[in-house]
């Protein structure tokens, strides 16, 4: 079954859902039993808490979970409130005191936020990696501590992209699990547990929803990993709004169409900008010149909407303010996935490794407007740096 045609198929069962369409949206804590037996089997079916219960038990949650998890051809998926709700689930399964943890560089801010305001006081060791410069050398960051690798994959802000099968190759000899946030490319474009990866996280607030109306976060896992993950999840009390469910449901069909046309958009514009004589450097994986982008082609099957170009030269905040004032379709603020073309301007303060970008770097989120008007809209406002 084609990609379009499994989109419509794994998002409902319609004769469950009464010939509806579309899942219901099933709200509330408790559950009734059926009868004593029941309540017992469900006691002793379980470690320590019954299953027939909200957090546990939603038909419509349940039909996610298995959508993305066939999505992603995985054991498991489990559904917490927001991304980053999602991707710190990992890190409290796998880590405790004096444990270490390897995470590429440029991680998503709130990631690393996490990690050195919470996980520190736990006395996990968090380290960083370049994630160009250190993959040769990737082995030798491990030691007998290393107890889990987390990585992002473009990477935030700067989208560099991970040599994933030969980490994931070293992992596995060592016996480490690993998780890649892959929100970037959804199951669209990169499956990492083709790459060898155990555990993905995904922020469905992006793309899978795909209408800026709806945060949610994915933890999809290998067979080997997904009960670990669930038990975290679950005794963390994570689960999601029904509402937010349904939207993300009805968000999977079209997954696919406004994944190419975003891609279309975007490759557009970034070729556009290469061209551009104020800029330095357009960071997109799929143009040609970028580094890594062999790795790019062999591991994904295409390039979403997200990316960065820099000036050449460090312009004044009065004149970058005037550039963002200019612009009338792309809009000032934070997340992507959704129709509307967003942007930002990143700051990589936070970095451990020196930042390499010569002037001012500005992110992009190229949505579902037409393509020429977007370009057009960028292009004028440019035209207040000259
Ligand atoms: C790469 C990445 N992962 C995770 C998240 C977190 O998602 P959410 O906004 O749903 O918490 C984001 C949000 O911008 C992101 O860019």
């Amino acid at each position: 079954m084609k990609i379009d045609t499994k989109l419509t198929k794994v998002s409902r069962d319609v004769k469950k859902q009464k010939g509806f369409i579309n899942p219901g949206i099933y709200k509330g804590s408790t559950m009734i039993f059926n009868s004593f037996e029941d309540y017992i089997n469900d006691i002793n079916n379980d470690d320590d808490r019954s299953t027939l219960y909200g957090i546990n038990k939603n038909p419509s949650v349940e039909q996610l979970e298995k959508a993305i998890s066939s999505l992603y051809k995985c054991h498991d998926t489990i559904i917490a409130p927001s991304g980053l709700a999602a991707l710190i689930i990992p890190f409290l399964t796998y880590l405790k005191k004096d444990d270490e943890v390897l995470i590429n560089d440029t991680v998503y801010s709130p990631t690393r936020t996490f990690c050195e305001k919470i996980l520190k006081n736990y006395r996990v060791k968090i380290k960083y990696f370049h994630p160009l410069k250190d993959i040769n050398k990737f082995e030798k960051l491990i030691t007998n501590k290393t107890k889990l690798i987390y990585l992002e994959s473009p990477g935030t802000a700067t989208f560099e992209i991970l040599d994933i099968p030969k980490i994931t190759k070293i992992a596995k000899k060592k016996k480490i699990p690993t998780v890649m946030d892959n929100t970037w490319a959804s199951p669209i474009f990169c499956n990492p547990i083709k790459l060898g990866i155990n555990i993905i996280i995904d922020a469905g607030t992006k793309y899978i929803n795909g209408h800026s109306d709806v945060l949610i976060g994915f933890v999809s896992t290998d067979k080997k990993h997904s009960k670990e993950i669930r038990i975290t999840a679950k005794t963390l009390g994570m689960c999601p709004g029904s509402e937010e469910v349904y939207l993300a449901l009805r968000g999977i069909p079209t997954l696919n169409l406004r994944m190419k046309q975003i891609e279309t958009n975007t490759l557009n514009m970034a070729n556009k900008l290469l061209e551009h004589s104020l800029i330095d450097k357009v960071y997109y994986p799929a143009i040609p010149s970028f580094p890594n982008h062999n790795i790019w082609k062999r591991d994904f099957t295409g390039s979403s909407g997200l990316f960065a170009f820099s000036l050449k030269k460090k312009h004044s905040l009065k004149s970058i303010k005037k550039f963002y004032n200019k612009l009338k379709i792309f809009k000032l603020g934070y997340s992507w996935g959704g129709f509307d073309s967003l942007i930002t301007f990143p700051r990589l303060s936070k970095r451990s490794f020196k930042n390499e970008v010569k002037g001012n770097l500005i992110r992009v989120y190229c949505g579902l407007e037409d393509s020429q008007d977007q370009i057009n809209d960028i292009l004028n406002a440019l035209k207040v740096l000259k």
